[in-house]
């Protein structure tokens, strides 16, 4: 790697200089004047007593350059480099021949669980479940391209109270009659899905006695009681059916479609397991689990003495068992993390996409079973937070109404919205491409930022095909393939960086792997994302300026033939992490 390269030559020179302490390098804030800096003459100074500027000079005189860098001293106490030309025909010619383009797999690979997705079966899928399929699915594949081993897991919501609600609600509509050997009977449509859970949900607020016996079906479809069980079944069939082309069409894949129903063989075993460790007591007829720190549940002193007790850092206990036995979210995770250590071994780690404001309920989760060892010690469990997807106004997108938006709404928005950029820019109306040029748009739009935060859902931003978007991305890899039919069966040359917009798509590719190692840590793809608009803009700047097929010298133009296919092969990279796909035409 170049910058451990630099680094190297650096901390020699200090050493020599009898200092024994390490700088690091890292890309330039500057460009204009250098491709890296130094920054750490300042501290280093400090911590020796010295000038930072001699200091700075001092290092840089004892610097052994070679022919790839160039050192020099930026006041008040910067160490600039530059790469040579040779260096930056190095890099290119290395990663064109490199089979992973210049990126460094990791030398560890881990065994990874990533569990994102978290539809609920019977229920449609909604804009809550739209950043943790794009987000969860880029991690993993960005996991998988450092060479780790990912495991994805959709993790259904498929065992809690709008099965019982569901299925009667069904019932009562005539749709289950055969269960009951009760004459007529109306099929099982998606149509009657969607319609059956909602209206459930409705009445189970008005309705006491609906929904006490909701409650009922549903105890007796977690105890695996028929006809109810096989009722759940075709219920289950029906929704995931309709739920894997939700996802198809955002590109997510998972190699588990399991739930929370398949976690429910383990639920009494973890509940011993946190027993037998003496970790659970009893409260108000619920078992639960203390899981809170020291440092948590500080009592704020009351301003009155008929407030109520509030708390600093409130960590409330983590409820396992409720009193009539249903199951409770958490200890489906909690059995869900058993399940998973005792089917596959060695997992380095589990780690989970969801709404940033499921983190309380994570961190009661992980405890409990790193307290009760259903978790080894060795293994990180991880909840990646994400933030809400806002409108103009600030608050959660949500439709006209009020109402939550369906993830259907939204991929026909996505549709419609393309088209009508296809159609004012000449072309013609066609859903399979507008599909493929507005998930892009809402993709990039979505993981451009930084995980944890929300964000402005701003789709006629997001859709431009100029500018920081997906389909300008898109874009760009469809010219690069045009120009490169059009060059034909050309052998590719040695790419040579004696222009400024080649040396800079150079470096923006430099830049754009090492980005992949800052996204791996921060678990956000938003420096890809720059990194891979960089590249896009920078051979655009080229493009504009150099005629690749007009070129008369068939040398000059065998290198610029080898520089696209480059380029191309970067970006495809990246946008196949994104998981957008790159259409024929556009
Ligand atoms: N089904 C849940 C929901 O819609 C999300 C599940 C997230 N994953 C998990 N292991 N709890 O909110």
């Amino acid at each position: 790697m170049i910058v451990s390269k630099i680094e190297n030559i650096l901390n020699s020179a200090v050493e020599k200089l009898g200092i024994e302490k390490h700088l690091s390098v890292s890309f330039s804030n500057m460009p204009a004047l250098c491709d890296f800096q130094c920054n750490g003459c300042f501290a280093l100074a400090k911590e020796l007593g010295t000038n930072p500027f001699d200091l700075a000079q001092k290092i840089v005189e004892n610097v052994e350059e070679g022919d790839l860098f160039e050192f020099s001293v930026a006041k008040p106490a910067f160490i600039n480099i530059k790469l040579t030309q040779k260096a930056v025909e190095e890099y290119a010619n290395a990663c064109l021949n490199d089979e992973n383009g210049g990126l460094a797999k990791h030398k560890n690979p881990q065994n990874i669980l990533l569990d994102y997705g978290g539809a609920n079966v019977a229920k449609a899928l909604h804009i809550g479940h739209l950043r943790p399929a794009i987000i969860g699915e880029s991690l993993k594949r960005l996991y998988k391209l450092l060479g780790d081993n990912v495991i994805s897991d959709v993790h259904l919501g498929d065992w809690g109270l709008q099965m019982g609600l569901t299925a009667l609600e069904l019932y009562e509509e005539g749709v289950l009659g055969k269960y009951f050997k009760e004459g007529e009977d109306k099929p099982l449509t998606l149509a009657m899905l969607n319609y059956a859970y909602p209206q459930a949900s409705k009445r189970k607020n008005e309705d006491e006695a609906f929904r006490k016996k909701a409650e009922e079906w549903t105890l007796k479809i977690q105890n695996k009681e028929e006809p109810y069980y096989s009722i759940y079944k075709e219920i289950r069939a029906v929704s995931v059916a309709d739920i894997k082309e939700n996802y198809a069409k955002l590109g997510a894949q998972f190699d588990l479609w399991y739930g929370e129903s398949d976690a429910s063989d383990y639920t009494a075993k973890a509940v011993q397991i946190i027993k037998d460790r003496g970790l659970a007591r009893q409260s108000d007829g619920a078992t639960i689990v203390d899981v809170a720190l020291p440092t948590e549940n500080q009592p704020i002193p009351k301003k009155s003495p008929d407030e109520v007790q509030r708390y600093l850092n409130p960590m409330p206990p983590c409820i396992i068992e409720k009193s009539n036995g249903a199951s409770l979210y958490a200890t489906t995770d909690i059995a869900t993390i058993l399940m998973r250590n005792q089917t596959y071994k060695n997992l380095d780690r589990i780690e989970y996409v969801t709404d940033a404001r499921q983190h309380m309920h994570f961190t009661q989760v992980f405890r409990v079973c790193k307290m009760a060892g259903i978790s080894p010690e060795e293994q990180t469990l991880l909840h990646i937070g994400h933030g809400t997807m806002n409108g103009k106004d600030g608050k959660p997108f949500k439709t006209r109404s009020g109402d939550t938006l369906k993830l259907e709404d939204i991929v026909e928005l996505l549709i419609n919205k393309a088209n009508e950029k296809l159609l004012s820019n000449g072309g013609q109306k066609n859903d399979e491409l507008a599909l493929k040029i507005g998930v892009s748009a809402m993709k990039f739009g979505d993981l451009s930022n930084t995980v944890g935060k929300d964000y402005l859902f701003d789709i006629d931003k997001f859709m431009a095909f100029e500018g920081k978007t997906g389909p300008y991305l898109q874009y760009s890899v469809v010219r690069i393939n045009s120009i490169l039919s059009k060059l034909g069966d050309i052998k590719g040359g040695q790419i040579t960086a004696d222009k400024k917009e080649i040396r800079d798509i150079v470096l923006a590719i430099l830049k754009l792997n090492s980005a992949y190692e800052i996204c791996y840590r921060e678990k956000s793809l938003n420096t890809l994302c720059n990194a891979v608009y960089e590249l896009a803009s920078n051979f655009s700047v080229f493009y504009n300026n150099h005629s690749v097929l007009g070129e008369k010298d068939k040398n000059l133009q065998a290198g610029y033939a080898s520089l696209l296919k480059l380029v191309r092969k970067k970006m495809i990279e990246v946008l196949n992490v994104l998981a957008i796909e790159v259409p024929e035409k556009m």
